[in-house]
């Protein structure tokens, strides 16, 4: 299987994750209803970088995360992600590649309502074959939740919930970690409660893009890319990410 891993000179920690954009375009719609969510998209994402995504609502940030965790085949371009080369691939070829190097972490959690935290984790090991079925209460202890393994969604706070989702997106054991608006519905200290998991992760050579409508945020990344009606508006590299610790907003 094709991976992009490096060592990481300072830390021996392997690097995973990045990704190459040439000319990627995406239309939804036919005809004169048709609209450019991605028009001409090139970007590089090192292996190992927290990435941030800005940019205003509608400017295609959704679009480019669909297309890099294979969620959703670009119309045009090519596109290699963690090593693997996704260009020309159909929905169907797409499914592999989402299980085997891939995490999705979503705005409102996504998480079963009928299902218990635990089981929430479980399911994604059983539906990935990846990873193992015993390691869900320790990915739920790792977020902090190992008192609240058999609770359901419903008896979970916002934060709680989305900690169990990001377990969940862990328990596939991903080089990529792809999270949208990840504390879009959640207050300040949940917030950054889900922000230090994120970049905990990131530290342990994971890849993590996440799109965010708070600047603030950008400081903890190591590549912010500003979107603007389909398309890259500018790419700033940090050397000196923030601690989540020091961000506020
Ligand atoms: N499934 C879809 N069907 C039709 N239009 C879509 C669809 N998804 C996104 N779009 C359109 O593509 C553009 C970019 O959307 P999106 O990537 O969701 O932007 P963002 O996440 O930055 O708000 C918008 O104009 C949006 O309306
Ligand atoms: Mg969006």
């Amino acid at each position: 299987m094709a991976h992009t891993s490096t060592q990481d000179a300072g830390t021996g920690v392997t690097l995973r994750g990045g990704a190459k954009l040439r000319g990627v375009s995406k239309s939804y719609g036919d005809g004169e209803a048709s609209v450019a969510a991605l028009d001409g998209v090139d970007l590089d994402l090192g292996a190992g970088e927290l990435v941030v995504v800005l940019g205003p609502s509608g400017s295609g940030k959704t679009t480019l995360l669909n297309v890099l965790g294979g969620i959703e085949p670009a119309g045009g371009g090519s596109v290699e992600v963690a090593g693997v080369d996704l260009t020309g691939r159909r929905p169907r070829g797409l499914a592999g590649f989402r299980r085997d190097h891939i995490g999705f972490v979503f705005q409102f959690f996504n998480l079963v309502p009928t299902l218990t935290a635990r089981e929430n984790v479980e399911v994604m090991v059983e539906l990935t074959g990846r990873g193992e079925r015993r390691d869900a209460a320790g990915l739920l202890e790792s977020v902090g939740l190992g008192d609240r393994l058999d609770h359901f969604p419903a008896q979970l706070s916002g934060g709680q919930q989305q900690r169990v989702a990001i377990a969940r997106a862990l328990a596939t054991d991903p080089d990529l970690l792809l999270a949208d608006e990840p504390t879009g519905a959640l207050d300040v200290a949940t917030g950054k409660s889900v922000l230090r998991l994120l970049q905990r992760t990131n530290r342990e050579g994971r890849g993590v893009l996440m799109v965010t409508h708070n600047a603030a945020i950008a400081r903890m990344a190591h590549r912010v890319v500003t979107m603007r009606d389909g398309r890259v508006e500018s790419v700033e590299r940090n050397a000196a990410p923030a601690d989540v610790a020091d961000v506020d907003w």
